[in-house]
């Protein structure tokens, strides 16, 4: 059953950047589970947000996404990320990066479109957040 969106946090969004839509399907699969808004890096205009981002090039941030932090990482509350264990220590990293620079927290990593265990994680999060 899906949580209401009375429950969530007014004004918290799930913030996304996906290349080849992975991280988007993630992104949808959690808004099965529990109401809350999203909206891509662009559609972004103001609010609290948790970012959602994957992992290109040797464990970086995206480009675009660093953009973005420039000007919102104070609305930044956590970040989750997503990468490819085949990249070994590379895995996943940006969160790490993201976590450290910004200091928030890193809620977890996960594979390509996720599991339902790592959209659990996520969803458990928001909810602790009331
Ligand atoms: C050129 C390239 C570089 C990548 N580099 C990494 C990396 O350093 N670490 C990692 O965990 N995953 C890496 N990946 C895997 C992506 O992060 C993974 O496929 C992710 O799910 C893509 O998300 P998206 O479809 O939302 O863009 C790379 C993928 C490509 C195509």
């Amino acid at each position: 059953m899906k949580t209401s969106n009375t429950e969530v946090k007014d004004n918290l969004s799930l913030v996304y950047y996906s290349k080849t839509r992975k991280t988007e399907r993630f992104v949808e699969k959690v808004t099965e589970v529990i109401d809350i808004q999203t909206k891509t890096l662009s559609e972004y205009q103001s609010g609290k947000y948790i970012l959602i981002t994957p992992t290109y090039n040797f464990g970086e941030v995206p480009e675009e996404v660093n953009a973005f932090l420039e000007k919102h990482n104070k609305d930044m509350i956590a970040v989750m990320s997503a990468g490819n264990r085949n990249w070994g220590q590379n895995f996943a990293k940006s969160g790490e990066t993201i976590s450290k620079k910004y200091n928030v927290e890193l809620i977890g990593k996960f594979e390509m479109m996720g599991t339902q265990s790592d959209v659990e994680k996520l969803v458990n999060y928001i909810k602790q957040l009331e």
